[in-house]
């Protein structure tokens, strides 16, 4: 079976291709950002981001297969992540994944998003050993995964409410930051007292045996961002930098507390980070304590494959191909596509 694929991802606002071979060396990744273009509404447009997916698709295509060395037909199959997504933004990739394969004849492979980023660490680490718990933090998700072996995924816990990325933009934009407002307010921190306001911490207990077990691993950040909200309301004169280093520690103390425990009740090999909030400086710092603390092996993406991007796409079309072979051609676009799990 081939070795080189072409990877596309278009399921939020990131238009990207990338040519990888056997999912460990990227040989080209082309992310277009439409950040920009969404800036101004405060938040991604569904039909501003396929409109842009159109005009974008071909170009960025075109641009990774060049800087791979390629012309197109000596690819061995095509990968696209068919869901979860916007439904609009994911046919855009998903069609025109599916019309290469045609015209190349070789195989498409339909790709979860969420399996593609658990794939982005084994791209700057092949060896990584498993089982491994991903903390995988993005703005549509927040959950903890173990990684048993390829393909196969148990997951220990997820938000019961707002995924993280998607606080750190709701706070930022109550705080009147720019979008997207994880950067901001990982920004704003570094000039912060992380100690300066002590907001809730959901679900976090000094014994975690004392939660019940579909809590121990949960997440909830509904009730960190009211609080948030209403502090900053009843004190209109707080300092912003103080908040935003509050509330980022509130976010990490939840995210590091759950990702050690499931080391500790897994015995995993190594715990890895995932996902667009995997970029936070705060979060990554912390990461790195807990891996020293349990003498787990950390692995950090770097932060071009945490946030959305086609290599991870390809990658996890590799291995999907190797486990399931083909996708059929009428695949469709699955926008709720959940994580496949493990019975
Ligand atoms: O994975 P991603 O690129 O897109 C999906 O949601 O799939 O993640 C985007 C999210 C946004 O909510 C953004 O605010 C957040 O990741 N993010 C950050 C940082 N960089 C991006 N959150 C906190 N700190 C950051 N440095
Ligand atoms: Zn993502």
């Amino acid at each position: 079976m081939g070795d080189l694929i072409l990877g596309i991802e278009t399921s939020c606002d990131e238009t990207a291709a990338a040519v990888v071979e056997r999912a460990s060396t990227v040989r080209s990744s082309v992310v277009n950002s439409q950040v920009d273009l969404h800036a101004r509404f405060g938040g991604v447009v569904p039909e501003v981001a396929s409109r842009a997916h159109v005009e974008l698709m071909v170009p960025v295509v075109a641009e990774a297969l060049l800087a791979a060395g390629l012309e197109g037909p000596e690819v061995d199959a095509v990968a696209a992540t068919t869901g979860p997504g916007l439904v609009g933004s994911l046919l855009v990739g998903v069609t025109a994944a599916k019309s290469l394969a045609l015209v190349w004849d070789v195989p498409f492979v339909s790709v979860n998003h969420l399996e593609a980023h658990l794939y982005a660490a084994f791209l700057e680490e092949p060896d990584l050993e498993l089982p491994l718990v991903v903390l995988l933090v993005s703005g549509g998700h927040t959950m903890l995964v173990l990684m048993e072996g390829h393909g196969k995924y148990r997951l220990l816990g997820s938000t019961l409410d707002d995924a993280a990325g998607e606080a750190f933009d709701k706070v930022a934009r109550y705080l009147g930051l720019d979008y997207p407002g994880g950067p901001a307010i990982d920004a704003l921190a570094m000039e912060g007292d992380a100690s300066a306001f002590k907001y809730p911490r959901a679900l976090v207990q000094e014994n975690p045996a004392t939660l019940p077990d579909d809590r121990r691993f949960a997440f909830s950040f509904s009730g960190l961002k009211t609080a948030v909200v209403n502090h900053v309301r009843n004190e209109p004169d707080v300092a912003a930098a103080d908040v935003a280093a509050s509330f980022q520690e509130a976010v990490v103390d939840a995210l590091v507390t759950k990702a050690r425990w499931a080391v500790e009740a897994t015995g995993a090999k190594g715990l890895c980070l995932g996902g667009g909030v995997a970029a936070n400086s705060r979060l990554r710092e912390r990461f790195l304590d807990v891996c020293m603390e349990t003498g787990v092996r950390a692995f950090l993406p770097s932060r071009a494959m945490c946030t959305d991007n086609a290599a991870m796409v390809a990658a996890a079309g590799w291995w999907r191909l190797q486990s399931d072979g083909p996708s059929p051609l009428d695949t469709g676009a699955n926008p709720n596509w959940a994580l496949p799990l493990l019975p």
